[in-house]
């Protein structure tokens, strides 16, 4: 699965990242994470390509601040999210090469990003080094875009307008959701005890309008299209969405996603 999308925006689109589509999408990821990895008060967290921190914050809930480290490869994402959390430790790094000590995390989280590391495997090895003997790695990630009765569409509508550059970064969005290939990835990791769960998301917007800022305002979309392309997508988006719609125009989209949780081996006593 080789493939160049990494998902970078620029500040300004961070920002909208965290102030729409982290609440629309990944706030109720975050907490499930946390939940399903068993987060608990007197462990050390890392988020692996943690964006603007939403899971970094949602385990410092529970952690505290100080015992919880975010590492993302791009700066505009980590400065948003040093803003608005500056008592967790935000550094800059790749996923393929993390910057931080082996075994210094009971918990490694990583979410909604495992799609976008050039190689999986090598990225679930790096997280499997920076936790300790029996910590837990925990990993979520969309689901099949088959699976996905709202995004499908929405992508299908896309792909009548735009060009092969947003097609591309679409297509990667539904990459590891092959749940039976995402396991293989952790066995190979030689992550053990590997256990899933897969979950309908509700996806909030408030209007047909509102789901295309999100999705395309506040993500690398935005620079794929041209304005003539993104006005006949938003044109279109009401009727391809209807099905998710209330009365009052607003949506609730869901969205299919797996969590996979792994352990490092325990050091066997000699
Ligand atoms: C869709 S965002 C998810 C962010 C965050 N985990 C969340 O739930 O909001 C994907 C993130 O992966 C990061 N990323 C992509 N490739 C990376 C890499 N090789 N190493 C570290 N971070 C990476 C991007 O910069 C971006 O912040």
């Amino acid at each position: 699965m080789a493939h160049t999308e990494s998902f970078q925006l620029e500040e300004a689109a961070a920002e909208a990242y965290e102030a729409k589509f982290v609440p629309a999408m990944f706030t109720e990821w975050a907490q499930r994470m946390v939940t399903v990895a068993g987060v608990s008060p007197g462990q050390r967290i890392l988020d692996v390509a943690c964006g603007t921190g939403i899971v970094a914050r949602t385990a410092a809930e529970i952690a505290g601040a100080e015992a919880v480290t975010g590492v993302d490869i791009n700066p505009a994402m980590l400065a948003v999210a040093a803003r608005v959390r500056p008592e967790i430790s935000w550094l800059q790094g790749d996923a393929a090469a993390l910057p931080v000590p082996e075994g210094a995390f009971d918990v490694v989280l990583c979410q909604m990003a495992l799609m976008f590391f050039p190689d999986a495997v090598a990225a679930l090895r790096e997280m499997c080094r920076a936790a300790v003997d029996g910590g837990t790695v925990a990993v979520a990630v969309p689901g099949r875009l088959a699976d996905q009765p709202g995004y499908g569409p929405f992508v299908e509508l896309v792909s009548r307008h735009a060009d092969s550059g947003a097609m591309s970064l679409l297509g990667v969005y539904w990459a590891c959701g092959n749940l039976e290939k995402l396991e293989r990835l952790f066995a190979e990791a030689g992550l053990h005890g590997v256990e899933s769960q897969t979950h309908i998301g509700e996806a909030k917007y408030s209007s047909a309008a509102d789901f295309v800022a999100v999705e395309v305002e506040s993500t690398p979309l935005m620079a794929r299209l041209t304005e003539d392309q993104f006005a006949r997508i938003r044109t279109e988006a009401a009727a391809v969405l209807q099905p998710f719609a209330a009365a009052d125009g607003a949506l609730t989209v869901p969205l299919q996603g797996h969590i996979v949780v792994g352990r490092k081996a325990k050091e066997r006593k000699r």
